[in-house]
């Protein structure tokens, strides 16, 4: 028998659940907002400010970098925002497309990613000088704990697609990498296919 629903509702004050399956696409069945990065929104995250330039000569600053479609119903201490990002593929001097990246403005909060398409990398740092690399691909999940920074970087050809889900009480500092000069490693392209750089921008001076 298939499963029914039973009643009129929950009661309130109780989120009525929802399937929020995504496709390869980044579409979301529920979403509830969405926002697009264009490539002129994007300026000063990449180190060669020339080639980020001759990028949006060359693709114009409409150019849509990535897109953010997200679910969100509640905002109290145990609520969830679930959601997909595509990434779509770029290089600007060596370095591959990538997401603003954050910290947490409650940067106890922790986050999961899921990828459905393409191939990326998580990069993570704490403002206590770690950093990581995980490769994201197909299927992979990464667990980005509280306290790290994190930014989506895409080194395929394709979109990269992921679903997040991160507690809705969270929000977002951008700040903390733009006031660094940038996040301490840039993921560049190399001869097998990405690797990591130290940033000669980056302040590392941020703690105090
Ligand atoms: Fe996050």
């Amino acid at each position: 028998m298939m499963a029914t629903n039973v009643g009129n509702g929950p009661a309130a004050g109780i989120v009525e659940p929802a399937a929020l399956a995504s496709s390869v696409t980044g579409q979301l069945r529920g979403r509830t907002g969405s926002y697009d990065k264009h490539l002129a929104d994007l300026d000063g995250i990449y180190r060669d400010g020339k080639a980020y330039q001759q990028a949006l000569d060359r693709l114009g600053p409409d150019w849509l970098a990535y897109r953010v479609e997200e679910n969100q119903v509640g905002s109290g201490p145990g609520a969830l925002i679930t959601g997909t990002s595509t990434l779509f593929p770029l290089l600007v001097g060596g370095e591959f497309a990538m997401t603003r990246g954050h910290l947490h403005v409650r940067a106890d909060r922790a986050e999961l990613y899921y990828c459905v398409a393409g191939s990326g990398v998580m990069l993570m740092e704490t403002l206590t000088g770690e950093h990581r690399a995980i490769p994201m691909n197909m299927g992979d999940a990464v667990h980005v704990p509280g306290h790290w920074i994190h930014r989506s970087v895409n080194v395929g050809d394709e979109p990269l697609v992921t679903i997040f889900c991160y507690p809705a009480d969270a929000g977002h500092d951008y700040g903390v990498i733009s006031d660094a000069g940038g996040m301490s490693r840039l993921v560049i392209a190399d001869a097998d296919s990405w690797t990591t750089h130290p940033n000669p921008g980056h302040r590392g001076d941020r703690v105090g």
